[in-house]
């Protein structure tokens, strides 16, 4: 089969290649899907670069990826069923997550075809396309994961996204409204219009307006941008309110080469969880993808997740695809097509 192969960590233009790669055999309660879309994301950026380079030891492959075909997520149609798989029959439309365990390693979606565990799919809702859904997963499970996961969820409460328009935001955000909530979102003055397309009750532009100065209180601030202080935040709290960190490093712009800006942050945050109401202890378990996936199809039928697709790249441009992912330009996902 065709797909992207990615020979070390280094730049997109020089680590990736288009070649031939054998085509998966599903294992035991795999599906092999057929692919037909697959989505360009922050932790594809960061696999391909191997950049923070402790990524490298936490399972992605020390001297060069283990998998070498890139990607995380996809929607496709499903071509052949491994043994013992009861929730999907071939022709089915599906979308989902084919990285293993943590997204900070290639999964194989930028091919024809890729093996996926059947508790990481779901069926396709007819309501959107190929490309709108392959853009939900990962992002989407990083976000239901911290939104939904920390503590139980309350109708009403008022929540701001730091960072609402990118690929984690979008997603939170609706599933905030989708659940009850009032949401203030901070965006780029170019994005506050897809934000409140989105759903967003309040917007903020990051280039003018700081969060943290007054204005509403929050039951719950998730910072996908990264860059707010937590003391700063407690201005603005309700009482209880909770503070989720994401760590984004801004495609190489914040932190170091060694551990990047997420992770000196979320231990800073670990060793305050004690003494500081507005933190809880993070949630080290792995988003459980069935549960997330069932719940993002739902919504999706129902019209109250719709994924806004940027542009849509043959598979064999994909260095381009991810070069426009680090400008920061899109607004809505970036989506390659085998
Ligand atoms: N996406 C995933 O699938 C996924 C999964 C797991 C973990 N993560 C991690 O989560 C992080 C975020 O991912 P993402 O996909 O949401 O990234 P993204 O698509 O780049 O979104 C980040 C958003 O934050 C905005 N932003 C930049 N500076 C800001 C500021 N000072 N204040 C408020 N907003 C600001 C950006 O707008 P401008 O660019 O226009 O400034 C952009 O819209 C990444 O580090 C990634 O490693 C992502």
């Amino acid at each position: 089969m065709k797909a992207i192969l990615q020979s070390a960590y280094g730049e997109p233009a020089q680590v990736l290649s288009l070649g031939e790669a054998d085509k998966p055999i599903p294992n035991k309660g795999e599906v092999l899907v057929r692919v037909k879309a697959a989505s360009v994301h922050a932790d594809v950026w960061h696999v391909v670069k191997g950049w923070p380079y402790v990524l490298r030891a936490m399972g992605s492959g020390l001297a060069r990826p283990k998998n070498p075909i890139p990607g995380t997520d996809m929607a496709g149609v499903v071509e052949a069923l491994g043994e013992g798989v009861t929730r999907f029959q071939v022709g089915d439309a599906v979308f989902g997550e084919c990285a293993k365990g943590f997204q900070w390693a290639n999964g194989g979606a930028y091919a024809e075809y890729v093996a996926v565990t059947q508790d990481a799919l779901a069926h396709k809702p007819d309501t959107v396309s190929f490309e709108q859904a392959a853009s939900v997963p990962t992002p989407g499970l990083i976000a239901w994961h911290n939104l939904m996961g920390p503590r139980p969820w309350r109708a009403g409460q008022h929540v701001l996204i730091n960072g609402a328009g990118g690929g984690v935001g979008a997603v939170a955000l609706q599933l905030a409204k989708a659940h009850g909530a009032t949401v203030t979102a901070v965006e780029h003055t170019s994005k506050l219009a897809m934000v409140r397309a989105l759903g967003a009750d309040h917007v903020l532009d990051y280039t003018r307006d700081d969060p943290t100065q007054g204005g509403p209180r929050y039951d719950f601030i998730l910072d996908v941008a990264s860059n707010l202080n937590i003391r700063d935040c407690a201005r603005v709290f309700n009482p209880g309110g909770v503070y989720i960190l994401i760590g984004h490093d801004h495609y190489g712009a914040s932190g170091s080469k060694w551990l990047g800006s997420g992770i000196p942050s979320f231990v800073k945050l670990l060793l305050r969880t004690a003494f500081d109401p507005h933190l809880v202890k993070p949630n080290m378990a792995a988003p459980d993808r069935l549960a997330g996936m069932a719940l993002f199809a739902d919504l999706m039928d129902k019209g109250q997740l719709t994924p806004v697709v940027d542009r849509v790249f043959p598979m064999a441009q994909v260095v381009d695809a991810m070069a426009y992912l680090a400008s920061g330009r899109a607004m809505g996902r970036i989506v390659v097509v085998p």
